[in-house]
């Protein structure tokens, strides 16, 4: 049922079969279908109910990566559903428009499960939405792209194991939203697209096939304040944006893609037009700035290692043991370093659950303007040292992990307490 201030969903796991490629069908995972599940879509200030059902053989949990709720329905590894089971999740939303995700988080099985195909997408909405005069109708100028690359073997199959690779699995082919070659048809106007970093572990590097300039809107957690014009964008595991690009000028039958390096992500092609022209609103949101007169605590952190070895401040992940203490709605400052080793090291993309941080600086200075909004997923270069503001809403055991889902599987993970 759905009420105006309530909604609820059911999300199911299952595993079922995908034609991915010609030829043989894939074995898949998905919520509700045999790849990936639904967009589950919410208002701030809504009540939500999900109903989660596991029909796999294995545990699983139900993690809604992004939402700012407290940490008994946050789906960590301490909320496990077994097979043949169902847990409801109540919670109430309390954060602004945004597209953020859901996907697996069950001990040491986070990775094999994603790599399948379970993630799915929320849709947070709120007046801003409403108000914002921006492409917003799905499918026809709005667009999510969930980006992973997979590993399909000669019979077309997803074999984890044999991809296995402690630093992260790595595919040789693109799915973009579970599909090959995506192409989309749309008319000459403003395009919005809302990018999603589903991979196991593979950063993005985006671009137009013409160098053509676009506008990134939103960051993980909501709008930015203004667009920000850009021509090549970095997406890590976890992270989201959202980009507009401008097709007004493209005469019909043009094409454009989307690309990553040498690889298409997206082939757009201009067909039908349309005399409304746009201008992108300059101002999108009001991200408040901290008053920096009193100066807080830097909590220090460091991540290290590769393969087998990865750690954050020399410890791998333990249920049983806290890691770092917050206090409910008190600022906090976490300054995280990526201590390279002989070999260089390897980036990280830190994430931390239950909350939207700022990023204050990358080695003391200012981040570019694109991550000067929300963020829950925080790119680190090795030999990199960032500084983040954050202020947990609620309380309880929020997980806080390296984003290559094979290093928060193998331990780069930690547990931060909120009092
Ligand atoms: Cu997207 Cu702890 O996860
Ligand atoms: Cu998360
Ligand atoms: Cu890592």
């Amino acid at each position: 049922f759905e009420r105006e201030n309530e909604v609820s969903y059911t999300l199911k796991t299952q595993r079922g079969e995908t034609q991915l490629k010609e030829g043989r069908k894939t074995a898949t995972m998905g919520y509700n279908g045999s790849y990936l599940g639904p967009i589950l879509k919410m208002r701030k200030g809504q009540t939500v109910h999900i109903k989660t059902e596991n029909n796999l053989s294995e545990e699983t949990t139900f993690h809604w990566h992004g939402l700012k709720i407290p940490s008994d329905v946050d789906g960590g590894p301490h909320s496990p559903v077994e097979p043949n089971q169902t847990a409801q999740i109540d919670f109430e939303v309390n954060q602004e428009a945004a597209t953020l995700w859901f996907h697996p988080h069950a001990l040491g099985t986070t990775a094999e499960q994603v790599y399948y195909g379970l993630a799915g997408l929320i849709y947070v909405e709120d007046e801003q939405t409403d108000r914002l005069d921006l492409p917003k109708e799905y499918g026809v100028n709005d667009f999510p792209l969930i980006l992973q690359d997979r590993n399909l073997d000669e019979n077309n199959q997803l074999d984890y194991e044999r991809s296995y690779n402690p630093d992260g699995v790595y595919g040789n082919t693109l799915l973009v939203n579970g599909t090959l070659n995506p192409y989309v048809e749309v008319k000459n106007e403003k395009v919005r697209l809302r990018l999603v970093n589903g991979s196991n572990a593979r950063n993005y590097q985006l671009a137009l096939n013409n160098q053509a300039r676009f506008y990134q809107i939103a960051s993980d957690g909501g709008f930015l304040e203004e667009p920000v014009e850009m021509t090549s964008l970095v997406l890590a595991p976890g992270e989201r944006a959202e980009i507009i690009i401008d097709l007004e000028d493209y005469p019909e039958g043009e094409t454009i893609q989307l690309m990553d390096g040498e690889t298409t992500v997206l082939d757009i092609g201009v067909k039908g037009t349309t005399d409304v022209k746009k201008e992108l609103p300059r101002k999108l949101n009001t991200i408040p700035v901290r008053e920096t007169s009193d100066s807080l605590p830097v909590k220090k952190m460091t991540l290290a290692g590769m393969g087998y070895m990865v750690s954050i401040d020399g410890k791998q992940f333990d249920m049983n043991r806290i890691d770092m203490e917050e206090t409910q709605g008190e600022t906090a400052i976490w300054e995280i370093y990526n201590a390279p080793d002989m070999m260089g090291g390897m980036a990280h993309p830190f994430h931390v659950h239950g909350l939207q941080f700022k990023i204050i600086s990358r080695d003391g200075k200012t981040p570019p303007l694109n991550e000067q909004g929300w963020k829950d997923t925080v790119l680190i270069e090795a030999g990199e040292t960032v500084q983040l503001e954050l202020e947990f809403p609620e309380k309880g055991i929020f997980m806080y992990h390296c984003h290559i889902l094979e290093h928060e599987d193998v331990g780069m993970m930690g547990q931060v307490e909120v009092k």
